[in-house]
């Protein structure tokens, strides 16, 4: 087993399981033409999210991070009619190219991007109807803080997904001293002792390389 095995095999389980998508294959070729980042979840991911949102009938979802929206149109697709997702996005420039991504895959109308500093933009989201999943993708520094919200703007039962936490097995260096890796290691002592979640977390493999989500529920 390596990590061409791993890849593979995600890429097996992806066309046994995803399938080819044409909206989906153009937003992440229009991410790559804009020169964003390769680091949109995986398809069994976007799978999983998609999944997840129906499992919690959820009819408002928050994403932390929107990249050029290929999480978002998963999600998105899960959702009821009438239904809504707020992603957070502090590129303009990833913004532009996901709303134009979202757009073409035909659900623009059900996501709203809200475009600045996730620490900035999400006070503005309180007051609302709560949401019923929260998915954290974003800057790995601000996990805690990023909690902290999804347990403000969620509900007893909204569920909490946390992409990148195994970071190639570096997560479990109690000496690493990057930022990111700390930022994830509290992010999972807050999940733990923070009385509001009850969590859990897996490592994945695959077209991705080695990396892990959590998976939390607001108790
Ligand atoms: C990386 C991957 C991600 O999914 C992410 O949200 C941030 C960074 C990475 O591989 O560097
Ligand atoms: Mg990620």
């Amino acid at each position: 087993s390596n990590p061409d095995t791993w890849a593979a095999v995600d890429r097996y389980l992806a066309d046994t399981l995803v399938g080819h998508d044409p909206a989906l294959e153009a937003t992440l070729a229009a991410q790559s033409r804009a020169n964003l980042q390769p680091i949109e979840v995986a398809p069994v991911a976007g799978k999983l999210l998609h999944l997840l949102v129906r499992i919690a009938c959820a009819r408002r979802v928050l994403e932390i991070g929107t990249l050029a929206g290929y999480s978002a149109i998963w999600m998105a697709r899960a959702l009821p009619e009438g239904g809504a997702l707020v992603t957070i996005e502090a590129e303009p420039a990833n913004a532009a190219v996901a709303r134009a991504n979202l757009d073409a895959a035909g659900v623009g109308d059900a996501v709203d991007i809200r475009l600045g500093r996730a620490a900035d933009v999400l006070p503005s989201l309180e007051g609302g109807e709560p949401f019923d999943l929260i998915f954290i993708d974003a800057d790995k520094e601000s996990n805690t803080v990023y909690l902290d919200w999804a347990a403000r703007l969620g509900r007893r039962g909204s569920v909490v997904v946390v992409d990148n936490v195994g970071r190639s097995g570096e997560v479990a260096n109690a000496r690493s001293e990057d930022e990111q890796i700390l930022g994830v290691r509290a992010g999972l002592e807050a999940l733990r002792d923070d009385p509001r979640f009850d969590a859990t977390a897996l490592q994945t493999v695959g077209v991705k390389g080695w990396d892990g989500f959590a998976l939390a529920v607001l108790v």
